[in-house]
């Protein structure tokens, strides 16, 4: 292990390992705090590494972001949801296989230590990997909403829409939508044979501006009924699950395990903050962290360092499901 972690950074980690696996082996109750660094293995490029989502839409210059991040905004989804349904297909969850680190975290529920496991991934390869006690705290595609009636579907109607570039557009108040939108038209073609029958008279006399029927515009809530998957913009809140499980959670957590991460997007980046200082966190990641100070640092790559460590504690971490190849 101290070879692995060696190999990435010069720095003396011995007695950090040593102390990560000796909590390790009398730890009761984990949290695991995930994020895109243990899927990077697996082929799903992370967000803010120099070859993660963000570089590589920023290079690219397809879709004329003023930010990388726009694309996973919701003021600009409302905007140009055309943008982000040419882009989805390219992290919609397909044939991946769970890593090492999905798969240690499914071991940890198996040996019943694992209180839960906070991912902000969307790629569900957790739950893939057989973790039943996942929290996907910036959801998922697995189901998917209409922004205007807000009815929710499963996210399967809406993979043939993402697969084929289109945008989906809600049946349930398609309907209402296409009425609202009729009315509008109808109202402002009444107002310009008005105001066209008004520039006539208007040789004999002045119209009563009082007459004006302003009060009586169709009213239009602007939405047109897109349906976005269930996945977290930037400036959408959380599900109030979050919240509710982090409030039970740090009053049991007797260890918190933070993976490949950068630890850069609130509030899940606040988890340490709510848990009692008392409690140890061990930090798995490729590259250090430097506005939060975890107990124990193990820096390098997460999937060899959870097997080097499973390897110490005579852990054996279970095979890909359904024997895929790892
Ligand atoms: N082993 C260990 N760490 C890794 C590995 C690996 N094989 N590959 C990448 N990493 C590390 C990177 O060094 C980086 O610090 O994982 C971290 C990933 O950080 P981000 O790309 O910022 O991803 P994440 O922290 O999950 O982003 C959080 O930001 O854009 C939003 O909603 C999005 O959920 C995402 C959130």
């Amino acid at each position: 292990l101290s070879r692995v972690l060696r190999r990435r950074e010069k720095l003396p980690q011995e007695n950090t390992v040593d102390d990560a696996v000796r909590l390790l082996s009398t730890a009761k109750r984990i949290i695991v705090l995930s994020g895109a660094g243990i899927s990077t293995s697996c082929g799903i490029p992370d967000f803010r590494s120099s070859t993660g989502l963000y570089a590589q839409l920023q290079a690219e210059g397809k879709y004329e972001l003023d930010d990388p991040q726009q694309m996973f905004d919701i003021s600009y989804f409302r905007e140009h949801p055309e943008v982000f349904y040419s882009f989805a297909k390219q992290i919609y969850p397909s044939n991946f296989v769970p890593s090492p680190c999905h798969r240690w975290i499914k071991l940890l529920e198996d040996r019943g230590v694992l209180l839960r496991n906070y991912t902000q991934n969307i790629d569900t390869l957790e739950s893939l990997a057989g973790v039943t006690n996942v929290l996907q705290c910036h959801g998922s595609f697995s189901t998917a909403s209409c922004l205007r009636c807000k009815d929710r579907m499963p996210g399967s109607v809406i993979e043939p829409y993402i697969m084929s570039q289109r945008i989906p557009y809600c049946p349930k108040c398609r309907p209402q939508r296409d009425a609202e939108i009729a009315a509008i038209k109808a109202y402002r073609a009444q107002r310009r044979a008005k105001s066209k029958s008004k520039g006539k008279a208007k040789a004999t006399w002045d119209d009563d501006e009082t007459e004006d029927d302003d009060d009586d515009i169709p009213e239009w809530s602007g939405e047109p009924g897109i349906i976005k998957p269930d996945i977290t913009f930037f400036g959408q809140a959380l599900d109030s699950e979050f919240d509710e499980c982090l409030f039970r959670d740090r009053e049991q957590v007797d260890l918190l395990v933070i993976m490949g991460t950068s630890l850069k997007v609130a509030p899940v980046s606040e988890v340490l903050s709510h848990i009692p200082h008392s409690v140890p966190q061990i930090f798995i990641n490729l590259t250090p962290v430097t506005h939060v100070k975890p107990d124990i640092c193990l820096l390098g790559d997460a999937d060899s360092i959870v097997t080097a460590l499973s390897d110490r504690l005579g852990w054996s971490i279970p095979p890909p499901p359904h024997g895929d190849a790892a």
